[in-house]
């Protein structure tokens, strides 16, 4: 093994359509519900990752930035167990660069995690496939463990490290966007990590949704089979409408949801009432994900303009992970 090793790897962002909510095992991140996501082509993470011989500090770099506190934490502690599956010491040097607000909800731990993994891992000269990536990447981030496929995945909940991963949906001639409506980029005042616990522990409608999950997900995934996006978008905005209905009764409560958040969901009912396939999804922050399809994009960004005067980008379809130099 060489002294200075290093590796590149680009990692989508992706949207969960039947969410991951609530962890059963916060050490090995297994979820308490299976589910299933389209990776987007608009937004990703770069990550460079460098070990060098001599012991110290690692050091991490985000958009040019040294991380600080608990978010350094999290990729120094998931350094380490690549460090240990590979048989190697001395420190990391991360550089990375993300495409897409940093803690906004809009899923940058899902691209940032499976890009760490993967870099890490080709930068330490481990070979690994994409389930046993999907797998390292869910120790950083559960959503991560999606990131690595392109498409539509679905990340198994498992019962063990093993068992817990995920893989690519079948969803020929299945291609609809996603009219990201940015209501607000600024860093959310609840990571998604503190509020799903706090779901988790004092949430009473927390395992109804659990209960609710097993059927959507069977309804999600036989839907992008067959490429019915009335029945995906119908399936996914219960499923996280009835999440945020699970972080609205914890205690104290979980409220994503700003003035802007509810105008959008107010002009997709409008929207579908008008006769366009229009579907939304919400994740640990205000903004706004509408699903429809591609022909109908410029439409949905214009009400969602004219309801609540946010910025829209549109993303589509993304590909799986991949790594971009490796020495
Ligand atoms: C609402 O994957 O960010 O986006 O495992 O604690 O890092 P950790 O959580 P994370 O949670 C994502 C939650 C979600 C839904 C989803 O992506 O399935």
């Amino acid at each position: 093994m060489t002294d200075e090793v290093q590796a590149t790897a680009i990692a989508h962002v992706n949207v969960a359509l039947v969410k991951y909510w609530g962890k059963r095992d916060a050490e090995l991140v297994l979820p308490w519900t299976s589910s299933l996501s389209m990776t987007l082509d608009a937004f990703w993470t770069n990550t460079t990752v460098r070990f060098c011989a001599e012991a110290g500090e690692d050091e991490v770099m985000l958009d040019g930035v040294p991380i600080t506190g608990v978010p350094r934490r999290r990729v120094t502690g998931f350094l380490d167990l690549v460090r240990s599956r590979a048989g190697r010491t001395g420190r990391a040097v991360v550089h990375s660069v993300n495409t897409v607000p940093t803690g906004a909800g809009l899923a940058s731990s899902s691209s940032g995690f499976a890009a760490l993994a993967m870099a890490a891992s080709a930068a330490c000269g481990l070979s690994l496939d994409a389930t046993v990536l999907s797998r390292l990447a869910r120790r950083g981030s559960g959503s991560a463990s999606r990131s690595i496929f392109g498409g539509f995945a679905l990340w198994h909940a498992g019962h063990d490290d093993e068992s817990s991963y995920a893989e690519p949906v079948p969803s020929v001639g299945f291609d609809p966007v996603m009219v990201v409506a940015l209501v607000d980029t600024a860093h959310k005042a609840v990571n998604s990590r503190d509020a799903m616990l706090r779901t988790v522990e004092t949430s009473p409608l927390f395992r109804p949704w659990v209960d609710s999950a097993a059927a959507d997900l069977k309804e999600m995934r036989d839907a992008v089979a067959r490429a019915d996006l009335d029945t995906v978008g119908e399936v996914a905005e219960r499923n996280a409408l009835g999440m945020h209905a699970t972080m609205l009764a914890a205690r104290p409560a979980v409220r994503y949801f700003a003035p802007a958040t509810v105008a959008v969901l107010d002009a997709v009912l409008e929207l579908r009432r008008a006769g366009v396939s229009a579907y939304a999804t919400m994740d640990a922050g205000p903004n706004v994900k509408i699903l429809c399809h591609r022909a109908d994009a410029a439409l949905v960004a214009e009400a969602v303009d004219a309801a609540a005067g946010c910025p829209t980008m549109v993303a589509g379809v993304g590909p799986a992970a991949r790594l971009v130099v490796e020495l």
